[in-house]
This record gives structure tokens, sequence and C-alpha cells, in this order.
């Protein structure tokens, strides 16, 4: 993942799409990445590019493919909305930069697959994935925690991903290829297993939900045979809640509850949310931003645990087949595992 030659060893940085997670990849890598200095900013919106690249000290690009063309870029992170990454991504692998694609690599499995294709071994070796949940200090926790051997094999996986509100244009396919890709990504992840085998399944219809099948439950089963439940409600309303629970043969796992404060008081025991995934995952994002920056500045730097696009084509296989159980109004779905898509 080399960089060519980065001026005075500073990764000089492009972000493309600069809403609401991009604008905050900015603010990270010029304030909290060691090494790392945001170049430029490119964004549909000319008003937003301009407002973030005057608030990082950037230059705001005419357009996308001219900051990634641009002779002061050494690397891109992609944050636009996730139709828009396979071509950026492509431009990026073209002009041979390193690029930091947000999840998901694009919004179905087929497109995915086409990508990474098209990207062949060493174009697909410039690209990272943003699952973040990978560098957040209590997801690695309870990834050493059932590694160490010490409480038994891994048996059930509990996930829980609770949003205050869904965005504009939210469908029920995007719950699972925009939210629940998360999960996807992390059980397999921590257990050491691709998924085999995957399952829909939903209450009935939330007046919270605005017509969205919203929550939605999800059963994975692993290829060693550890079945998980993920519980995805992008209109819980109370806050921005993200639990996990391991039940081992010994022991069970869980990730602590990151509040902040608790109050005591009036007979009660309170404690707050975040109201979005910003906060939640602030360490998770600098994390993977230090890394890949590190990755980029020496081919020797450990990648850690960087999502790849086979990665990414790894979760796109479990939406896929959660899609076609939701289309088929449930029941198990085999996963392809990956084995006939290789860049
Ligand atoms: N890793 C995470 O935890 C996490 C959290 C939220 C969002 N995301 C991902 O980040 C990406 C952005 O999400 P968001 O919530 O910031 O959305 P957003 O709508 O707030 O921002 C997207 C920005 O991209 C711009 N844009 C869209 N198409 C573009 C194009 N072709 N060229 C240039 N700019 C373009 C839009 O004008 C907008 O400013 C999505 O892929 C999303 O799935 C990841």
């Amino acid at each position: 993942m080399s960089a060519g030659s980065p001026a005075a060893g500073v990764i000089r940085v492009g972000v493309i799409g600069v809403g609401v997670m991009g604008a905050d990849h900015a603010r990270q890598l010029n304030t909290a990445v060691p090494g790392a200095r945001v170049a430029a900013v490119a964004d549909a919106d000319p008003s937003r590019a301009q407002a973030v690249a005057a608030d990082v000290g950037a230059a705001a690009a005419d357009d996308p493919l001219s900051l990634i063309a641009g002779a002061d870029v050494d690397a891109v992170v992609v944050a636009t909305s996730d139709p828009t990454h396979a071509g950026l991504v492509r431009a990026c692998v073209g002009a041979g930069k390193p690029v930091l694609c947000e999840k998901p690599l694009t919004p179905s499995l087929a497109e995915t697959a086409e990508l990474v294709r098209d990207l062949g071994e060493s174009g697909a070796a410039l690209v990272s994935i943003g699952f973040m949940r990978r560098f957040d200090p209590g997801y690695a926790g309870l990834r050493d925690a059932i590694r160490s051997g010490r409480r038994g094999a891994p048996l059930v996986v509990h996930c829980v991903s609770r949003g205050v509100s869904s965005g504009p244009g939210a469908t029920s396919e995007y719950s699972i290829t925009g939210a629940s890709i998360h999960d996807l990504d992390i059980v397999p992840w921590l257990v050491g297993s691709p998924v085999s085998e995957a399952a829909w399944l939903a209450p009935r219809q939330s007046r919270e939900a605005d017509g969205l099948r919203d929550p939605q439950l999800l059963l994975l089963r692993t290829e060693d045979g550890v079945l998980a439940t993920v519980e995805t409600y992008l209109n819980a309303r109370y806050g921005y809640d993200i639990r996990c629970e391991v039940v081992c043969e010994s022991a069970a796992v869980s990730l602590a509850e990151p509040r902040r404060v608790l109050i005591d008081a009036d007979l009660t025991r309170a404690g707050d949310y975040w109201p979005d995934w910003r906060g939640r995952f602030a360490d998770a994002y600098r994390l993977e931003l230090t890394t890949w920056v590190r990755a980029i500045s020496s081919d020797r730097a450990p990648r850690g645990p960087l999502a790849t696009v086979a990665d990414a084509i790894a979760a796109a296989e479990v939406a896929e087949a959660l899609i076609r159980s939701m289309r088929q109004g449930g029941g198990f779905v085999p996963t392809q595992l990956s084995r006939s898509v290789r860049p």
C-alpha cells in the first residue's frame, strides 16, 4: 500500500464526501492522526466542501476526479453515499493511490464482485474498507477474551445495533447493506469463522419505523457452527446503542456499556447515550485512520485488523443472502462463502 513519495513523511489525504462521516474523518485526520494532513476535500455540494476545507485548512477541489489526480494528494478517503463508492474507488486505484472506502464497498454483491475482479490483485491491495468496529477497544477486548481459549469455544453471539432515527430515503434493504453490515463483518471477525447461512425475520410493523421493516432480526450460522442473532433497529429513538455478548462454553463475554457518566439520584441510576456513531466509535475511527496512514507510510507497518476487499465481499455475501431471505419471507439462505470471487 505504498503512496510514492509523501512530502516530508506526512501523508497528504484527500477526503471525498464531507457529510456527517467524511467531515468527522477530516477532523480526526488533522487533529488526532500522527503523520497525516488533509490536503484537499471534495463534495457534490460545493458549499459543504468549502466549509469543511476552511475548518481543516485544506483546499476545496473542484470535483472528486481532480482531487484524486492531484499531485498534492497521496491517499484518499471515500465517504460519499454508498452507490458512488465503486466509481471513486476505481479512479483512486487507476491513479495508483491508496484508498480507505467507507462501508459498504458497494451496495450489492454483484457490484462488489465486479469491482474487485476489475481491480485485480495489485489494485485490490490499495483498497481498505471502513469496518471500524474492529478497532473499537471493546470489540478488540471481546475478541481477545474469546480467542484466549480460556472460556471454551464460542457458541452463540447476540448483537444489537440501535439508532435514534433512519436517514432520509432509508429502505428495508439499506438496513441490511448500510447498517447491519457492521455486524455481518464483526461476527466472523470475533469468532474466526465465516457466515455460511443467514435468515431474516421482522416483528410486527412499528409505528416509529416510517414504513420500513424496522427492527429486523437476523440469524447467522457460521461455518463452524456458531449461531448469531443481530437485532438492527434504526428508529429506536432513545439513543445510539450498540451491544454484543458472546456465549462461550464456560463464560459469557460482553461489551461493557460505554456510558460517560452515571447519575445516582432520586432512587434511580441514569446514564446517557451517544446520539450517533461518531461519539460511540470515536476511538475506533481514530485508530482505523492511524493504522491506515501508518500502513501507507511504510509497507512494513502492520495493517492490524484493517478490513480488505475480501472482507467486503464476505460481508456483501451475507447481506445478499439476507435480502433473498427477506424477499422470500424468511428462512435460512446459504451464502456463497466467497470462493468464487477473487481479485
Ligand atoms: N463506518 C461508519 O460507522 C459509518 C457511519 C456512517 C456512515 N458511513 C458511511 O459513510 C458514507 C457517508 O455517509 P454519511 O452519513 O456521511 O452521508 P452524508 O449524506 O452525510 O454525506 C455524504 C456526502 O457525500 C456527498 N456526495 C455524494 N455523492 C458524491 C459524489 N459522487 N462526489 C462527491 N461527493 C458526493 C454528499 O453531497 C454528502 O455531503 C456512506 O457510505 C455511509 O455508509 C459509515
